[in-house]
């Protein structure tokens, strides 16, 4: 017997997908934030972001119809021309906020400019309570509460606290290494982690990130092709790395893992550094959207570049 699934099922199924652990929520709302023109985002983890993991920003906020559809399915703000190589913001496919409040206690507090007060609204694995007025400066809080309470299942694949943290720095490493003009703060644990000012460029942001005697063995890169631009930093042949997790590639605005991106760095230090070493490298690679396919992975870590040569 073929049966349709039920909205619930339907919900969870895709919320696998996006959501694999908190930091995969965190990176999903940090683009929320940024899509709504926040200048400074703060984000709360305890116990590695599973028991709570909150951020706020100071973007646009939303109103009451906007917050009632926000966590609706396939419900978007960010896709005005049923384009999908026309894509202007991170998101597009209206689904990271349905998908969060399938799998948590989900609770959204906003407030768009234009109104006088402001609103919440709460997802309890995939229940929507009612809309109501709440105090609440502009911009918008989303707290996710108890990540996979209803799915035991999946809640046993979390790691430790520490690890979970780790992924949720990493995630808001590569967002922030986009986004200089951004502000972010990271309290774990009611400590504050770090925060990163709003920086006056990409390579005072890479100094905060990576660190500062990266930047003092750094050659600039500049180059354009075929409507293409590149730009940033790669470490100089003696300064390394025993991993290459300080390789971050930046497309379009978002941070990409890309085999052949990566192939590509190492062929260009071929012969020049000792076995089992790594560059480090913060390039940004600017590609014409229609050059581009962005839709290759939920997660939107995957990219299909029509012209793979010139890349
Ligand atoms: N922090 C926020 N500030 C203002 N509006 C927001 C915020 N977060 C979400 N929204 C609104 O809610 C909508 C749904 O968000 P959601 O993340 O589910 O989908 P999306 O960003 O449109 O696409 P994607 O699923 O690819 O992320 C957005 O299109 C946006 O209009
Ligand atoms: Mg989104």
């Amino acid at each position: 017997m073929i049966r349709l699934l039920p909205p619930h099922l339907i919900n969870q199924i895709s919320a696998g997908e996006v959501i694999e652990r908190p930091s995969s929520a965190l990176k999903e709302l940090i683009e929320n934030a940024i899509d709504a023109e926040a200048k400074n985002i703060e984000i709360t983890l305890i116990e590695g972001g599973k028991r709570l993991l909150s951020i706020s920003d100071d973007g646009k906020g939303m109103n009451k119809e906007e917050l009632f559809l926000s966590v609706e399915r396939h419900a978007t703000s960010k896709l005005p021309t049923d384009d999908l190589f026309n894509i202007n913001f991170l998101g597009f496919r209206g689904e990271a906020l349905a998908s969060i409040g399938a799998v948590s206690h989900l609770k959204i507090t906003t407030k768009a400019e234009a109104e006088e007060t402001g609103l919440s609204l709460e997802v309890n694995a995939g229940k929507k309570s009612e809309i109501t007025p709440t105090a609440h400066a502009k911009g918008t809080l989303i707290q996710m509460r108890d990540l996979f309470y209803n799915l035991p299942a999946r809640l046993k694949f979390l790691k430790s606290d520490i690890s979970e943290l780790l992924a949720s720095k990493e995630v808001i490493y590569k967002i922030a290494l986009a986004y200089p003009e951004v502000s972010f703060t990271l309290f774990n644990e009611k400590k504050k982690l770090f925060f990163f000012p709003k920086a006056p460029s990409l390579k005072e942001r890479a100094r905060d990130i990576i660190d500062a005697s990266f930047m003092e063995n750094t050659l600039d890169i500049k180059a354009t092709r075929d409507g293409m631009s590149l730009k940033g930093f790669i470490s100089i042949p003696t300064y390394t790395r025993a991993t290459s997790k300080d390789q971050y590639f930046i497309v379009n605005g978002r941070a990409i893992k890309d085999k052949m991106l990566y192939g590509i760095l190492k062929a260009a230090y071929q012969g020049l550094l000792f076995q089992g070493r790594f560059p480090i490298a913060v390039l940004y690679l600017d590609i014409p959207h229609q050059e581009i396919d962005m839709n290759v992975h939920p997660a939107k870590t995957e990219v299909r570049f029509q012209k793979e040569a010139s890349v």
